[in-house]
């Protein structure tokens, strides 16, 4: 057991939801006494359903106002952050203020791919918030989930495998991770609570659902569905780094070329530190 049993989490967004979902689940289950979200406004339809499920839900207006989010966070043993990808750079205020509170592990908006090392683009600031964390002597755990397997398949990203047509970037050939958003939560809250401290410490997990090419996503999406054909257009790599290089901040580029170099093939190496965990397929979700 962590001893881990009061947590906040920060931001209940597209992935927060889940993890705090399951959280409320471990509070009902009795492995969790409290369950505190911070928001920017807690009178949403969100904020009161997680409250009418026993959070203590608390706005914070700004996240850089540490004192204000110290005393929000006073009591918690464990912080989650699922802040938003554009939004990773509040961070480090969120983790001086979980320190300053007392809380014994920092848990960072991750949940993607692999950040590590990034030090440009919209992925440098998850990469950046571990030095702070390490200079304000804050033990942190890292999730690695790779996609999100219940969410992804949307034009926005290219991947609207419903619509018809798809955009990869290469060959479409590289191994990508997926992993439910309602899998992610389970395990995150298991590992929180059930694994020792001191193995949760400095430690970042590698879990995933299932892993496919995107090239392999189109013949099964085909073969699950009869009949439908997907047009799949492939963008060079050579492209996809020119767009990056005119802006660094173009999310989709840097998704699809961070795709087809395997950035988000995380592996599977700590599946099996919850036997249990029964992950659901990709398949699942198209
Ligand atoms: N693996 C995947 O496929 C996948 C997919 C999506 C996201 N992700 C990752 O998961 C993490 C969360 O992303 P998400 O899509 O869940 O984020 P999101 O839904 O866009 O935002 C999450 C929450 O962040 C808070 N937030 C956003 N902008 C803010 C700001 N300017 N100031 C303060 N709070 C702000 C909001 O919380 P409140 O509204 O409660 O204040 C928001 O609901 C990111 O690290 C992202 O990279 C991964």
């Amino acid at each position: 057991m962590s001893g881990l049993k009061n947590f906040a989490l920060a931001g209940v967004g597209r992935i927060g939801t889940f993890i705090a979902d399951e959280l409320l689940n471990a509070k009902v289950a009795g492995t969790v006494d409290s369950v505190v979200v911070l928001t920017r406004d807690s009178t949403t339809d969100e904020a009161k359903r997680l409250s009418a499920r026993g959070a203590d839900v608390k706005a914070v207006p700004a996240y850089d106002d540490v004192a204000a989010v110290t005393a929000a966070l006073k009591g918690a043993d464990c912080v989650i952050s699922t802040i938003s990808g554009a939004a990773t750079m509040l961070q480090p205020a969120l983790a001086t203020a979980a320190k300053e509170a007392g809380a014994r592990l920092f848990v960072p908006s991750e949940w993607a791919g692999v950040s590590a090392g990034k030090t440009s683009g919209i992925h440098a600031p998850k990469a950046a918030l571990l030095g702070h964390l390490d200079k304000i002597g804050l033990p942190y755990t890292l999730f690695w989930t790779g996609l999100a397997a219940d969410f992804v398949w949307i034009p926005l990203l290219d991947l609207g495998l419903s619509t018809g047509k798809v955009i990869f970037g290469d060959d479409g050939n590289a191994p990508v991770s997926f992993t439910s958003r309602t899998d992610i939560g389970r395990y995150v809250v298991h590992a929180l609570t059930a694994f020792p401290l001191e193995e949760l410490a400095g430690k970042t997990f590698r879990i995933e659902g299932s892993r496919h090419s995107f090239n392999e996503i189109v013949r099964l999406y085909e073969a699950k569905h009869p009949g439908t054909k997907v047009e799949v257009q492939y963008t060079p790599l050579s492209e996809l780094k020119s767009r990056i290089e005119a802006n660094p901040y173009d999310v989709k580029s840097t998704l699809q070329h961070d795709w087809a170099l395997g950035e988000w093939a995380v592996g599977n190496d700590d599946n099996g530190k919850w036997p249990e965990w029964k992950p659901a397929p990709v398949t699942d979700f198209f």
